[in-house]
């Protein structure tokens, strides 16, 4: 039987063509919108008319933009594997490799090919697969075949962009300020975002976005890429003149630090594409494919107290005790006992490492308050930072050699701490002994794993090498092992805040937190652009005092209550100091949480695009279409007075809707000098509400209204 030239991978909406007649691997020619049931012959020609033609100054066979683009085979643009022999001959040979198809297994949504060089004596796997809610997933596994060592410079991930992505989207962000969105077109060359801190750090762009000059949340096709991995790593997109533009996400490797003995293999994180018409879409093919996995978190998920910004290192039994009442109280379920527990640590210069309870702060152990909690019917959970170590511990006093390093000085100083090499066995046992201890001694449920300082020399002492991909798999492991031992125990990947979040970490654990900052505000433009990888239950969002302490700006209840709603909501704040009325307002704040968390953890999360930049309207709407919750944040003053219309995505378009605001706990009316005209509620339907909208409500800049919709019915035709 003669052998299909054109494969069609589908799933989840995506269609994933690809020609196999390309030189060396098959190139992918359509990453997109579903095309439907394809004749074969059809998709033949499809593939043979966008074959590129030969041209003057150019090489005899214009290279093409496959799976795996080599210069051997005439590719000019960022080739997919740099790398060389470091013995056996001459030092640098084999640095052009031209692996050429051997094998190929296909399905109706994933392909497996092998593809082998003999020259250079190596040999890669690919995996693609296009997941169930649209993503393509892509991985590759190099092995080294020869009998001399291979270094790997670098294996990166290829993904072509359709004609009409002209615009580049990521993000940018700092400690307190994560993920903030920047644009530009994108020209001819390469645009690069490294991160080199042996985390992805404040500043790394969850997504790197290419789409048609500007695309939003509603429109536009846009596709992104994502690395799953916590670790070094590029993400570039390219234009050149003579190919499609390209996405590509690779490990960054420092070097050396992956030399290949002979038959030995490197395997890539995975990239993982997505694609949309507008950002919303974008998200929830990752949302969805998330919640798909068997580890997802419950969608109940418990509201959490923090105890860090409520009493920082002032950790007093009575006062906590106090707290705990107060907490389930007004609802809480989960209550944590954030830093400064342990040894020696009494502020943020000692004691990391040795994670034995302070017999100063707690002289009766952590039992007293474990059992005030878990009496009171809520879990205990409880601050660790298993990768780090302060000087001042009995830890790096006793093993110097345990402690991340390249010269044989320790590298310069973050928050006055190093970090443990894990991949060092000695140092992985015996910190997982330790935390193994405290998790049987104790009733904990909830580790909030914390991280606190970007790597610099990450090298080992035992192998004399760069460390940082040894490390994050050692991580990994540490986490599994625990989850293992204590079955149920749920993590929380927290790193100076939001630094460590990616699709890498959180298969081990169960929710990031995306930033220390608990400013609304701030939060709001935050959870938006994590949510953009991120489904809301697994993103933190705390309701923080009234006053600000990353910024100073004081926030009414109701703003920091509303934006935290679309996370998995907590509470940092010292409910000592509220007043009867505060904590009366809070409890109904959970409570509303409470009654729409499972939509929250199941539903669409959605963002509106409005003319006005101050307008921020965001939802969700419940899986079976029933009801959606929204909240609109005026973020500043508003351009228009009144100020313009709401316009609702998201919603069947064909169905009939009550849209109400809620008068309890949320304000909703505003400070407009006549009533809203849907104050009382309006009925409308789901596509009126989208292409029409509703009066916005005149807000006072930093404060919020939540909308409530009701289907009603559907639309009479
Ligand atoms: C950084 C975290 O992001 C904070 O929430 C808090 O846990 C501190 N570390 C504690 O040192």
């Amino acid at each position: 039987m003669a052998q299909q030239n054109t494969l069609h991978l589908r799933g989840g909406g995506t269609s994933v063509l690809v020609d196999r007649t390309t030189p060396g691997v098959p190139a992918i020619v359509h990453w997109g919108p579903d095309l439907g049931d394809l004749a074969d012959d059809v998709l033949d020609d499809i593939a043979r008319g966008v074959r590129p033609q030969r041209v003057s100054g150019g090489l005899d066979e214009t290279g093409r933009l496959t799976l795996l683009p080599q210069e051997a085979f005439g590719w000019q643009g960022t080739p997919a594997l740099l790398g060389s022999r470091l013995s056996g001959g001459t030092a640098g040979s084999d640095f052009s490799s031209a692996l050429v198809m051997t094998a190929l297994e296909a399905t109706a949504s994933a392909l497996r090919l092998t593809a082998q060089d003999p020259a250079t004596r190596l040999r890669l796997d690919l995996e693609v697969d296009v997941t169930p809610t649209g993503l393509v997933a892509v991985r590759a596994t190099l092995t080294n075949e020869g009998d001399a060592d291979y270094e790997v410079q670098d294996l990166g991930l290829t993904l072509p962009l359709p004609a009409s992505a002209r615009e580049v989207a990521d993000t940018t962000g700092r400690h307190l300020r994560e993920r903030h969105p920047q644009r530009h077109p994108l020209s001819v060359g390469r645009y690069v975002r490294e991160s080199r801190r042996g985390r992805p750090g404040s500043d790394a762009t969850l997504l790197l976005l290419a789409g048609e000059p500007g695309f939003g949340f509603e429109r536009g096709l846009v596709h992104g890429v994502h690395l799953a991995w916590s670790g070094n790593h590029s993400l570039s997109v390219e234009r050149s003149q003579n190919a499609p533009s390209a996405l590509r996400a690779a490990e960054l490797l420092a070097p050396g630090e992956v030399v290949l003995r002979p038959g030995a293999s490197y395997s890539t994180p995975v990239a993982f594409g997505s694609w949309g018409r507008g950002l919303n879409e974008l998200s929830s093919r990752f949302h969805e494919h998330l919640r798909r996995r068997p580890q997802h978190p419950s969608a109940d998920r418990p509201v959490t107290l923090n105890t860090w910004e409520a009493v920082y290192f002032e950790q007093d039994l009575a006062h906590l005790t106090r707290l705990a009442d107060l907490a389930a109280r007004v609802g809480v379920e989960r209550f944590v006992l954030d830093d400064g527990w342990f040894s020696s640590r009494r502020d943020d210069t000692a004691g990391l490492g040795d994670w034995t309870v302070s017999p100063e702060v707690w002289p009766d152990g952590l039992a007293p308050l474990v059992d005030h909690v878990t009496g009171l019917g809520m879990q205990f959970g409880l601050w660790v930072e298993p990768e780090m170590v302060n000087p001042d511990s009995d830890l790096a006093r006793a093993h110097p050699d345990w402690i991340l390093q390249a010269r044989g000085v320790w590298p310069a100083s973050a928050r006055q701490q190093q970090v443990l090499d894990l991949s060092n066995e000695e140092a992985f046992d015996h910190i997982l002994r330790a935390l193994d201890a405290l998790l049987g001694e104790y009733a904990i449920s909830y580790l909030k794993w914390d991280h606190n300082r970007d790597l610099v020399e990450g090298g080992s002492t035992v192998t004399g090498r760069s460390a940082v991909h040894e490390n994050t798999l050692a991580v990994y492991r540490l986490m599994d092992e625990l989850k293992r031992r204590h079955p149920g125990l749920e993590i929380e990947s927290c790193a100076s805040g939001g630094s460590r979040v990616d699709l890498g970490v959180i298969e081990h654990t169960d929710r990031v937190w995306a930033s220390d900052t608990n400013d609304p505000l701030e939060r709001l433009t935050i959870q938006k652009y994590t949510g953009l990888l991120l489904p809301p239950e697994l993103i933190g969002a705390h309701i923080g005092a009234p006053h600000a302490h990353t910024t100073g700006r004081h926030h009414t209840l109701p703003f920091r209550a509303g934006v935290a709603l679309f996370g998995h909501l907590g509470v940092e704040w010292d409910l000592a100091s509220a007043s009867a009325d505060e904590l009366g307002d809070l409890t109904a704040w959970i409570s509303l949480y409470r009654e729409w968390r499972d939509d929250i953890a199941t539903g669409a999360l959605v963002h509106a695009d409005l003319a006005d930049d101050t307008m921020d309207l965001r939802g969700v709407v419940a899986r079976d279409g029933s009801r959606a919750l929204f909240v609109y944040a005026q973020t500043a003053s508003a351009q228009s007075h009144p100020t313009g219309r709401l316009t609702f995505p998201g919603l069947d378009a064909a169905a009939t809707y009550r849209v109400e605001p809620l008068a309890h706990p949320a304000s909703a009316t505003g400070v407009g000098q006549s009533p809203l005209g849907w104050r009382d509620g309006v009925v409308s339907t789901g596509a009126a509400l989208h292409e029409i909208g509703l009066q916005a409500p005149v807000l006072l800049p930093e404060t919020l209204a939540v909308i409530t919709v009701t289907r009603v019915g559907e639309a009479t035709p």
